[in-house]
């Protein structure tokens, strides 16, 4: 089975963007683990980021045959209807992720346009959040 593992805007920055709420470690360290985890549970995963909600959009499209995604739509997350929508439309089991504790900080991040129609929501476990979706994901096809 083949799932995308999908990040939005800023996450490209990981490592060196605001380290004491998203740590040090890169969006390329992310990939090298998941692969090792995809490598571990004889899955494929495929990876994809983008600044631009369009390009997100795209890609959820052009992810209809896909057996999971794993989504960090960073800050599109609480403001995007046409990425739920895509969600919606491709009807493929999707975790979203957030690597920093939403709920302990702004307002305006308490509310997910995803949440609701994900499978499940994985918050506030650093980066090692999105092995666990990628488990989870996995278990749920399997
Ligand atoms: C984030 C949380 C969002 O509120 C923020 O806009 C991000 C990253 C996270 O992973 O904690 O860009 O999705």
């Amino acid at each position: 089975s083949t799932f995308a593992v999908l990040n939005g805007p800023n996450l490209n920055l990981l490592g060196t963007r605001e380290p004491d709420l998203y740590g040090a470690e890169g969006l390329s360290d992310i990939q090298q683990r998941c692969e090792q985890l995809a490598t571990e549970l004889d899955v494929t995963v495929e990876f994809f980021q983008s600044n631009h909600e369009g390009a997100l959009v795209d890609e959820i499209q052009r992810r209809s045959d896909n057996a999971g995604i794993v989504l960090n739509a960073g800050a599109y997350t609480h403001t995007s209807v046409a990425i739920r929508d895509a969600l919606a439309a491709v009807q493929v089991p999707f975790v979203e992720v957030h690597i920093s504790n939403v709920f302990a900080r702004e307002d305006f991040r308490h509310r997910s346009y995803l949440s609701d129609i994900a499978s499940g929501v994985i918050v506030g476990c650093g980066i090692d959040g999105y092995e666990f979706a990628l488990r989870r994901l996995a278990a749920l096809v399997s």
